[in-house]
């Protein structure tokens, strides 16, 4: 269990009524209240955990409508400031009108300035506790919340090798308002070295390799995503269909939730968990990605030029060629042998 997690348990005394937990990266922290209450998460799998835990009711992202009948709220600090505002929003939302509000963070992730954050929202609230380098916030007067979940949604244009699409984006996904470098070069090895459907994007993000690929190859072309936040999957539904993509997004941690076979697989695949690089995830989707290759497919993959992934391609995969190559970023591009079984 993260600091954050295991100093909300040393302030157990404080969370009276009933409960909701917002932002929760580790399911397993539930267990300790036999009370149950409303656990919220953008992390499909920690979703997932959430809802076969007793006495839970679980909610998958911050942007669900969800009842008002929490005495309690706590608020993990994210590790994408941009998501608190949603968090913030989200447990207002789940409070009761007396309801009050606690916000846990690492100092290392910024949470004294979340506080100003917070302060604007909830001008009552005061530390009541720093231990194992995290600070615990309380507010018993929060402001209520107002406004729609709708307004956070914003979109942005982007334009690669001449294709120009737009592309939805909320507070914490991957590379908001913006197209991310690496994400650019793919792009462009997918214009001048064409790949064939079905396709899968993994950790497509806001959906954006799907809607160029829409608007390069056309309509036929079946492009289907994953990906584990909720922000990602919402975003992705909405760039879909305002682009006319002809493919389903689908959340799911890693690929447990693929059945399906594809011709081609694209990503930009995750290398972080919360501040540092791990490369476990990428690690456990190279073992698993041949099986969910067609005989012949192809994996198109960018990476930064410093992680080692083209001794990953090949130990799971077979040799990789580089397509692209900067200062910054590698293009490889691997094909799964005709014979290959696993
Ligand atoms: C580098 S971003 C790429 C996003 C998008 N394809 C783009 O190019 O803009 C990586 C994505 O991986 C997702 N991700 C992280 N862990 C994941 C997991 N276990 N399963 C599926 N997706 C994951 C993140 O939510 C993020 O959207």
């Amino acid at each position: 269990m993260n600091n954050a997690h295991n100093v909300l348990l040393k302030n157990g005394a404080v969370l009276s009524g009933r409960l909701a937990l917002v932002g929760l990266s580790d399911a397993g922290v539930l267990q300790a209240f036999a009370e149950g209450g409303t656990a919220v998460s953008d992390h499909f799998g920690t979703y997932q955990r959430s809802l076969q835990t007793p006495g839970w009711q679980a909610y998958f992202g911050f942007l669900e409508s969800c009842d008002a009948g929490s005495d309690t709220a706590v608020v993990f600090l994210p590790k994408a400031r941009a998501e608190l505002a949603l968090r913030l929003d989200m447990a207002r939302r789940l409070l009761v009108p007396d309801g009050q509000l606690v916000l846990v963070g690492e100092k290392r992730e910024g949470v004294a300035g979340a506080v100003k954050q917070l302060k604007a929202l909830a001008p009552d609230a005061v530390k009541i506790d720093s231990a194992r380098h995290c600070q615990v916030w309380r507010s018993t007067k929060p402001n209520p919340q107002v406004g729609s979940t709708s307004a956070w949604l914003d979109w942005y244009r982007v334009t690669v090798a001449g294709h120009e699409l737009a592309v939805a984006g909320l507070p914490g996904i991957f590379s908001a308002g913006r197209l991310d470098d690496g994400t650019r070069m793919l792009l462009e090895t997918l214009h001048d070295t064409p790949v064939t459907g079905p396709v899968l994007d993994f950790a497509c993000g806001a959906g954006v390799i799907g809607a160029w690929l829409r608007a390069r190859y056309g309509q036929d072309l079946i492009i289907d995503g994953v990906d584990v936040q909720a922000q990602a999957v919402f975003c992705a539904r909405q760039t879909y269909q305002r682009a006319g993509v002809n493919g389903d997004i689908q959340a799911s941690d890693g690929l447990a939730e693929v059945s399906a076979r594809y011709r081609t697989i694209i990503t930009n695949p995750p290398f972080h968990s919360g501040v540092s690089t791990d490369l476990s995830m990428t690690t456990r989707f190279m073992q698993q990605v041949a099986d969910h290759l067609l005989p012949g497919g192809e994996l198109r993959l960018v990476a930064n030029r410093f992680l080692p992934y083209a001794d990953l391609i090949e130990q799971a995969i077979g040799p990789a060629s580089v397509l692209a190559q900067d200062r910054r970023f590698t293009v490889y591009r691997t094909f799964r042998a005709s014979g290959h079984r696993y």
